[in-house]
């Protein structure tokens, strides 16, 4: 106990580095990126200050931009010319995330690419799958009808390259429904990133307007988590891992690190997306000048990794990427 004991020893200026117990680098991050087969110049995304939707033409030069800043790996996002409610544009050999993976692919072998199974950004109504009546008479989104159709976007994103697939709609059984499906086509080395543990958040927001993605009815509410339930969201990552997820995530990752912590314990790889709403609130309040945005940005990040996050998705990827390569 003090006086014996000062914890100030060791915050000395130059001993800090010695002590640092977390270190954030350019290989734990993920960037998403935005894909868009109806414009031919990249296109600015007004609520995410510093984003962009590129044509499928930018791709290569997209992936070697980020390579060259050292982002090893991407999470990809489409926006189609055409929508359905079956979304079919999700799953057809030149749709806009598949043209783009075999770009990326072709132009920077190395990059990791992975890809958002999910069908919200390609279904004409806005929801994650197929929409239908229950048995309640309500309608909303069909678990079992919705798994086929996630079978078939992973396979064709596995088929275009992608070196890994990010089920993302929170359906009873997705996890072994795409397993079963990658195995079966001969994808059996491509690892299943789920998105295990994912909370129906207001935090989506500026998203919706970046991948055109809102849905027209409803909300999220019955397949992704009420961000209350701490128990339900570990027993959530629980299963996917038992259906043969290689990775978990928790997103949003800022507001849930409870969870991230928890779910950490169950031993597999996890993820943390750090999620539009969390990335915007510090582009906004920075260019008021009311926050530091790099300060903000690596202390959100790295105290996301300090609560146990393997790999972060993350809007900053790029800039962080560059800021450390500059520290170094
Ligand atoms: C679903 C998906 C969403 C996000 C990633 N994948 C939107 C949603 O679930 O409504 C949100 C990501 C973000 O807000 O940054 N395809």
């Amino acid at each position: 106990m003090f006086p014996e004991r000062r914890l100030r020893r060791l915050r000395k200026r130059n001993l800090q580095p010695l002590f640092r117990e977390t270190r954030l680098t350019a290989e734990d991050l993920i960037m998403p990126v935005f894909f868009d087969e109806t414009i031919d110049t990249a296109v600015p995304i007004t609520s995410m200050p510093g984003q962009w939707r590129y044509p499928i033409s930018d791709a290569a030069a997209v992936a070697r931009r980020l390579d060259d800043a050292g982002v090893r790996a991407v999470i990809l996002f489409g926006i189609p010319a055409e929508k359905d409610a079956a979304a079919h544009s999700a799953y057809t050999e030149n749709g806009v995330v598949q043209q783009a993976v075999t770009a990326i692919k072709s132009a920077c072998p190395e990059m990791v690419v992975i890809t958002d199974v999910c069908a919200c950004e390609y279904t004409d109504h806005g929801h994650c799958g197929v929409i239908g009546e229950t048995c309640s008479g309500e309608i909303d989104l069909l678990n079992d009808p919705s798994l086929v159709l996630m079978q078939k976007i992973s396979v064709s994103q596995a088929q275009a390259g992608a070196d890994m697939v990010a089920p993302s709609c929170m359906l009873d059984g997705q996890v072994a429904a795409i397993r079963k499906a990658l195995d079966a086509s001969g994808y059996a080395e491509v690892p299943i990133m789920s998105y295990s543990t994912k909370f129906a958040s207001a935090f989506y927001g500026p998203f919706r307007d970046a991948a055109d993605s809102g849905y027209s009815f409803g909300d999220r509410t019955t397949y992704q988590m009420g961000p209350a339930n701490a128990r339900e969201a570990f027993t959530e990552s629980e299963m996917d891992a038992a259906e043969g997820a290689d990775i978990l995530m928790v997103k949003p990752a800022g507001m849930y690190l409870d969870v991230l912590a928890a779910v950490q314990e169950i031993g597999l790889p996890v993820a943390a997306y750090q999620v539009s709403g969390e990335y915007s609130m510090l582009k906004v309040a920075a260019a008021q000048g009311w926050l530091d945005e790099k300060t903000c940005a690596l202390e959100s990040l790295t105290c996301i990794k300090r609560a146990g996050a393997d790999l972060i998705i993350t809007y900053y990827a790029e800039d962080v990427a560059r800021w450390l390569s500059e520290e170094q």
